[in-house]
Formats: C-alpha cells, structure tokens, sequence
C-alpha cells in the first residue's frame, strides 16, 4: 500500500483541503510536504470555517496522524496560533502532530526581508509577506535555522549568531530597515522548543517505517502546479515545489511509495497576487464568479482574480505530475452561467502553441469554447445522475479534453458536499 498525493493544478486555492479533509478518513496519516503559512486551506464541517497554515488539514479528524514534514518552511509565531486555535476548539495536537527535523524555519527577519522586497520592486509579486521567500533562499544559502537546530542550545546560538549579522547587514545597509536583536530570537524559539519538542521527529524514517506497518499516507499541497518554483508563471510564483517532486523532496519518500496523483482542480480559475493569467476575465462574469465562489483569500484576505477553466494549463500540470484522476471543486459556483468559456489552447503573436509557455505569457490570448450553462442549483446533489445534463456536458469536455477521469465532485464548502463520481 503506498502514498496518495493531492496537489494543486491551477494557481492555488483548488480547494485542496475541502478534499483533503475527504479523504483523511480512509487515511491514517496526511503530511505537508512543502509552503509553509502562505497556505490558507479551509475546511467547513458542521458550518464551523477551520483555516491551516502549517497544520494538515486532516488532523479535525480524530485520530489521524499530521506531519509537518521536511520540505515545509515554519514560522513558529504561526504554528503557535494555530495550535492555540485549534485546542480552544477541543482538538487535542499534542499526540497527533509531528514536525520534522529538518524543517527549516521562518524568522522575524525573513518576514522583514519579505515585505521590504516587495517595497523595492518595481514589478510586484504581490508575496503573502509571510516570509516563505526569504527562508528558502536561506535554506539554498546554507544559513537556514532547521527545527532540529533548537533542539542543541549552543548549536542554535552559534548559528543564529552568524546569520542574524548577515541579515542586520542587509537589512540596515540595502533596505534601510530596523534590525533585529539574536537573543531575543533565541528567547522566543526556546519559548517555542519548550511547547513542541515532543512533537520533533526524524520525518523521512517516520513516513518509511509507517508504510513498512501499512499505514495509508495521504501527502497535502500546498499552493498549485502554475505557482511552482521550476514550472509556473516564472517570477510570479512561490518559492517551492507544489509538483510532485516537491513532494518526494518535500518528504523523502520515493517515486515507489506514490499509488496515486490526484489533482485538484477549480471549475473556473483564481489567481491571486500578480503575474499573467491568461484566462482571467475582468468583467461583470469575474465579479460574478468572485461573489458567488467567495473568492477572497484564506490567508491575506484579498480579492482572487477570477477567470475561465483553462485546459491548456491543466495538460501542462498534467505532464508535470502525471495525475491520475481529477477531484473537481466549486462546480455549483457557475450555476447560472447562460454560457461558460473554456479555453481550449493558447496563440501568442497569432501562433498557435503547442504547450504552455514558460516565457511571453502576458502576450497569450486564450482561444475559447462556448458550453451551456445551467440555472438548476445544484449544492444539494450527492450522485452524479442527479446533475443537470449541462453540468454532464460540462464535465465530460473537461474529462474528454485532458484524457483523465474526474474521480471526486464537490459542490459546496460543506464536508457533506463531495461525492464520488463513479
Ligand atoms: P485550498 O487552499 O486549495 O485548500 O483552498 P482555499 O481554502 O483557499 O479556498 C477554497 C474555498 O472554497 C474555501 O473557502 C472553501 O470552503 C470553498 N470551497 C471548497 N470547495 C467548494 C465547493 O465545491 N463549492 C463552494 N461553493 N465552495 C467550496
Ligand atoms: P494555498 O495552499 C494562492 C501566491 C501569492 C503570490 C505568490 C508568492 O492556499 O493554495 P509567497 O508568499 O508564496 O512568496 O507569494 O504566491 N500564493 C498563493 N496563492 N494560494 C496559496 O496557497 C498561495 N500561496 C502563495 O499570492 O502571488
Ligand atoms: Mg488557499
């Protein structure tokens, strides 16, 4: 029995959790591979609104087992709160959240150096200022602090001491910013090495030794396939992986262990922060699909940029990750479409592409197709022969277009509106 992996396919925000939260039941294990609180993953159960940063959405379950594993980027300050969080909700995290070792962190200065970038571009990337940038880099530097780190006092200080020179440096001289005091930063993470200790572990021989006992992993993504480090919308990205070799990095688990790549994908698309979105639609049908979706940020807040489903994306996440089904999301937010675009494949400068670019993306004009839309509400659906024959057609393009099989409809927030397709 090997490992299940969810991950993103558009630009974040696919409702990865909603099916997350799904699955976990069959699962004894679900991990979060890479990103770190830039994430904002909701789950609706009983009409309560739970958001993750850091924690995997799994762990509402009871009994299930989460791990931070060692590709994620921890802010302590974050994950405090979300335990907090989710102990006033009568949710025990002690025996059931594990954080690997080697997880790097992220600190006062890496948030400072975040936001101060984003001051000084000219281009904005529009960066959840959570600091994710600044503490890979570190982590590619060699000047990461990993949550192991805390675990050896003098180790700790000796290395927090070098790089907290390093970043004053920066800080002060190249941003013009205030700079930050090493004890106090050791103060506040032996604050945090007091509360989570016992949650510290060797993640990757975890994760081994529990699939050597059988146990059913599920791997959590964060972000989506078009934020991607290597393969999205170069810069506008985040700082990670969110593919599927972010999660055998993520987690040092190998191509052997992974049964099954679902990816997660929108009915429609939500960008949010800069950078090109082919499909994004700017008129009266983008607010509609904002108010109707409640597309506003889990994490920051902000108004998502909405647009239309976009197959030639999807072939692009396709041959990336090599999906092996699809979970559709948020299909009863385009109830009321007289007509819903797709956009079936891309021209810049009048020449059809044969693939998703990684250069000139802001000159793609998409080429759409027109479906009928239906006005049936359709939230209350639980089985696929209940779906208005428009909404059929609709799934079928999609299936049809991309050869690959939509395993999982959701068609609500609620954890009761999911079903399975077949
Ligand atoms: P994630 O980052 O991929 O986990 O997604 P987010 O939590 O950032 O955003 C998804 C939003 O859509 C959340 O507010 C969910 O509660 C909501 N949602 C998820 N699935 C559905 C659905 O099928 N229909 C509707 N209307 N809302 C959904
Ligand atoms: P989930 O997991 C949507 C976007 C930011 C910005 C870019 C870089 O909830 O899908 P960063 O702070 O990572 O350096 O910002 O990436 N971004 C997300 N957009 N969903 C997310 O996560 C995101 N995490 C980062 O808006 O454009
Ligand atoms: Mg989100």
């Amino acid at each position: 029995m090997g490992c299940t992996v969810l991950l993103g396919t558009q630009w974040g925000d696919e409702g990865k959790a909603k099916i997350i939260d799904y699955l976990s039941e069959d699962s004894d294990i679900v991990v979060r591979y890479q990103g770190g609180p830039n994430a904002g993953h909701t789950v609706v159960v009983h009409g309560k609104k739970y958001i993750f940063h850091l924690i995997p959405s799994g762990i509402l379950h009871k009994g299930k087992i989460g791990v931070i594993a060692n590709g994620v980027v921890i802010d302590p300050q974050k994950l405090l709160e979300e335990i907090a969080f989710l102990e006033s909700e009568g949710y025990t995290i002690d025996n059931n959240l594990l954080i690997s070792d080697a997880a790097h962190l992220i600190l006062s200065y890496h948030k400072a150096i975040d936001e101060a970038m984003e001051e000084l571009r000219e281009k904005k990337i529009g960066t959840t200022k959570r600091g994710i940038g600044p503490s890979y880099s570190d982590k590619c530097l060699r000047v990461g602090i990993r949550i192991g780190d805390i675990l050896d006092c003098d180790y700790l200080k000796e290395r927090i001491s070098f790089v907290v020179r390093l970043k004053n440096l920066q800080l002060e001289r190249i941003f013009q910013k205030p700079v930050f005091d090493p004890e106090q930063i050791i103060e506040d993470l032996m604050a945090f090495k007091n509360r989570v200790q016992w949650m510290v572990i060797n993640s990757q021989y975890f994760l081994h030794k529990s699939l050597e006992e059988k146990k059913k992993i599920l791997l959590e993504g964060a972000q989506g396939n078009a934020l991607d480090i290597d393969h999205g919308t170069y810069p506008f990205v985040t700082s990670s992986n969110p593919t599927i070799g972010g999660a055998l990095a993520g987690t040092g688990l190998n191509p052997m262990n992974i049964d099954t790549v679902v990816g997660i994908v929108k009915a429609y698309v939500t960008r949010v922060g800069e950078g090109p979105f082919p499909t994004e639609e700017k008129g009266p049908d983008g607010d509609k699909l904002r108010e109707s979706g409640e597309e506003f940020g889990a994490t920051t807040g902000r108004p998502r940029r909405c647009g239309w489903f976009d197959i030639e994306l999807l072939k692009h996440t396709n041959r990336i990750n090599g999906l092996s089904e699809l979970a559709l999301t948020k299909l009863d937010v385009l109830t009321g479409f007289p007509k819903i675009k797709v956009a079936v494949s891309y021209e810049i400068d009048g020449k059809k592409q044969e693939h998703f670019p990684s250069c000139a993306l802001d000159r793609i004009e998409p080429i759409y197709e027109e479906l009928d839309g239906w006005d049936e509400d359709i939230s209350r659906c639980r089985d696929y022969n209940d779906l208005p024959g428009n909404t059929r057609s609709y799934i079928n393009f999609i299936e049809q277009s991309l050869k690959l099989r939509i395993s999982l409809i959701s068609v609500g927030p609620e954890r009761e509106s999911t079903f399975r397709k077949d």
